[in-house]
């Protein structure tokens, strides 16, 4: 059985989620992990990942493996024993390493496919659940806004530990995301912000509640079709995440060349120190900045509409 998930991206709150606070976070349907579970003759369980050049028996590969580690929970969960001779087929359209929710698609598409093979189907809240013990694997100490997102396929208000809230996005608006070409680890850049709240937690809670404070006033903005109001609020918070030490020259470069190329607004997305920017394009549309972008040295640009049931 075949499943996909779609990519994400963090439009605010990324590092300051990991500690209580809220972030916004929305799914981006241009790039898709796919995955197609089939019970095989062939013993054992195989992973095929021609992407990444991978084709292994789940035993085989070296472990801590978060793909073996998912299989096996999730075997173990739903009481499958023994285990059957399957071969898992992924493929992914979303970059690594930079902050698309790569991990969390993939994840969250074996789930799901694995989980209709063997005819045993989950909910959403059972899916998200699975794919954040991976995450923990990938992340260290992840807030669980991949999963989530991924999961439900929908914009999100994302606070760590509580029920999610669906984001109504009153009157649908155009993000341009530039990669950096750096794959940064976000298991790096959290673990650093990490050192510093630990260090000094007054001066990084004033930060964390700063961030907060923008969080909820674009969650106004985007349920208010105010999505105009968006653009400086990305401004200050790609401001407060600098002095999180999370920006790059590469991302701080690409930012700039968006705002002088038009754009609303513009700030780094996810972990940070690599990965992807996001801007937010004016009326006239976001081809300028897609250009301009280019032109500064980003490798992939992705256009993509926020809305509130962006199509599957
Ligand atoms: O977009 P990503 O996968 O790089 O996620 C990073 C988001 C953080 O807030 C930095 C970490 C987290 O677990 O929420």
């Amino acid at each position: 059985m075949k499943a996909s998930a779609p990519g994400k991206i963090i439009l605010f709150g990324e590092h300051a989620v990991v500690y209580g606070r809220p972030a916004l976070a929305v799914p981006v349907t241009q790039v898709r992990a796919d995955v197609d579970v089939e019970v095989s003759a062939r013993p054992g369980i195989w992973i095929e990942a021609p992407d990444v050049q991978l084709s292994a028996e789940l035993k085989s590969l070296p472990g801590p493996n978060p793909l073996a580690a998912l299989v096996h929970n999730l075997l173990l969960a739903l009481g499958i024993d023994p285990y059957p001779n399957l071969t898992i087929r992924i493929s992914s359209t979303i970059p690594v390493a930079s902050g698309l929710g790569s991990g969390a698609a993939v994840s969250v598409a074996l789930i799901r496919a694995l989980a209709s093979t063997l005819q045993r189907p989950l909910s959403d809240e059972q899916v998200s659940a699975c794919a954040y013990e991976i995450e923990k694997m990938h992340h260290g100490t992840p807030s669980g806004i991949d999963n989530t997102v991924v999961t439900y396929a929908r914009p999100v208000y994302f606070v760590k530990g509580r029920p999610i809230e669906m984001l109504h996005v009153r009157e649908p608006f155009t993000i341009v995301i530039g990669h950096t070409g750096v794959a940064a680890p976000t298991r790096e850049s959290v673990a650093d912000v990490r050192q510093l709240w630990q260090n000094d937690p007054a001066t990084w809670d004033v930060v964390f509640d700063g961030i907060q404070a923008l969080v909820r006033m674009a969650r106004e903005a985007i349920e208010t079709g105010m999505w105009r109001h968006l653009g400086p609020l990305m401004n200050e918070n790609h401001a407060l995440l600098q002095r999180l030490t999370v920006s790059s020259p590469e991302l701080d470069r690409l930012i700039l060349a968006a705002r002088q190329a038009g754009a609303l607004g513009a700030k780094l997305s996810g972990g940070g120190r690599g990965g992807n920017m996001i801007a937010l394009a004016p009326e006239s549309g976001p081809r300028a900045i897609a250009d301009a972008l280019t032109a500064a040295g980003s490798p992939r640009i992705i256009i993509t509409t926020v809305e509130s049931s962006p199509a599957a």
